[in-house]
């Protein structure tokens, strides 16, 4: 028999799972770092980070596995060559390394739950993953985020110093002492226990795909297509129910982000004999704001934006309604979100030749405390936001 078939080796599970987390720990590394590196802006920087968390939270899942693995079967012993403080020194490396696998996804999941952003995080755009209990809601999550992102920060060069220990040690068994350690941890294609470890592996992950794959088919068949209501007519009396359109624009993390409301109410009375009493008012109901982005569509009902299950609605009510010309009214009102009411005006265009109205009007997203009010500067959540409506005259 060969020196290298005598050898004890970890199990096929252990090898595979060993190899696999390896990998996703470099990638992640090194991805981490350079999205890192880009501009708050820039939209490259928002998508990795969300893979990032999607691979991230894979490790955490993976890391769980190979403990539980590792506690239910025991490690192949080391050669008699290996000294005692050798024992000890990989020992406690080990210990470290399995540490920080479980500490850096646990800390980068306490800064995303606490982050004032509240931006919800999607495993592969497809499972939500719940932001941490109680952190949301802590007053000073602001700071416990910006510590979390240090440690986050701090553990993942403790874990790069850790792993060129790692690598070096298993090196200089390899090609120094010639004694066969690595061979423990090594693949070997065409063995009986690597093929049934990554066979293993290969099952549980294609049964994850499936099952991503099953949830998305449901997620889009759920996908209700937003249907948005008004009302108008000549008076509030003949108001009947129409079809309408309440949309928003903002810029978020670089990158022109627009929106629908899937509900709103607008009432419009045009008295064209005597304008002064014309009036308009319309009901956006918060909840369901919709965006092609499913991590903003989840933070956007939140405490930290719309707050919808304190204040389902946002309102509009007209103070003052000017006739400019046939088919154009200047309207003065007082716009309510988050129960903060300030004056905006803008111009109703009428389209009679379409049977539309429309219009459009920007408010600054700050003074309704909308978004995360902590952010000093807009470089991540842009302050205004444009908001346009049509809807059909009856
Ligand atoms: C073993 C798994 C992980 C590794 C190796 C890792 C590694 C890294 C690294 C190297 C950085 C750059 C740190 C810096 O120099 O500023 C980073 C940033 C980040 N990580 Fe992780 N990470 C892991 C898991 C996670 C998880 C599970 C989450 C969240 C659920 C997460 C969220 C983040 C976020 C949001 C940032 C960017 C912070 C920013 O934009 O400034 N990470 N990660």
């Amino acid at each position: 028999m060969s020196l290298k078939n005598s050898v004890a080796r970890y199990t096929g599970v252990a090898i595979a799972l060993h190899w696999l987390i390896a990998l996703l720990i470099i990638s992640l590394l090194v991805v981490g770092k350079f999205m890192t590196s880009l501009d708050e802006a820039d939209p490259l920087r928002f998508s990795l980070t969300q893979w990032h968390k999607s691979f991230g939270i894979t490790i955490l899942l993976l890391t769980v596995a190979r403990i539980i693995w590792r506690l239910s079967h025991k490690p192949p012993a080391l050669p008699d060559t290996i000294r005692g403080w050798q024992k000890f020194s990989s020992g406690l490396t080990h210990f470290l390394l399995y540490f920080l696998m479980l500490g850096l996804p646990i800390s980068g999941w306490i800064m995303v739950s606490a982050s004032p952003l509240n931006i919800s995080t999607i495993l592969f755009e497809v499972i939500p993953l719940p932001h941490l209990p109680l952190l949301a809601s802590m007053a000073n999550k602001a700071q416990i985020s910006e510590l979390f992102h240090e440690v986050h920060a701090i553990s993942s060069g403790i874990m790069i110093a850790l792993l060129l220990l790692h690598i070096g040690a298993a090196l200089m068994h390899q090609f120094v002492h010639r004694d066969l350690v690595m061979e423990r941890m090594a693949p070997h294609w065409k063995s009986k226990e690597t093929k049934e470890g990554l066979g293993l592996i290969a099952g549980c992950i294609g049964a994850v795909l499936l099952g991503l794959f099953l949830i998305n088919e449901i997620r889009m068949h759920q996908d209700v297509t937003p249907t948005v209501t008004a009302t108008s007519g000549q008076n509030q009396a003949e108001a009947k129910s129409i079809r309408s359109q309440v949309n928003f624009k903002l810029v978020l993390m670089g990158e022109d982000i627009k929106g629908t409301f899937a509900e709103s109410t607008v009432m419009l009375n045009l008295d064209m004999d005597n304008p002064a009493d014309s009036s308009l008012s319309a009901t956006v109901k918060t909840a369901n704001a919709n965006t092609s982005n499913p991590q903003i569509n989840d933070s956007l009902p939140g405490s930290d934006w719309f707050n919808v299950a304190q204040h389902p609605e946002a309102n509009f009510v007209s103070t003052e309604m000017e006739m400019t010309s046939e088919t154009s009214w200047l309207v003065t009102g007082d716009l309510t979100i988050r129960e903060t009411t300030k004056p905006v005006n803008f111009t109703l265009n009428l389209d009679p030749q379409n049977n539309a109205a429309k219009g459009a009007f920007t408010i600054n997203r700050l003074d309704y405390a909308v978004g995360a009010v902590e952010q000093a500067d807009d470089s991540i959540a842009g302050f205004n936001v444009e908001i346009e409506f049509d809807f059909p005259l009856e």
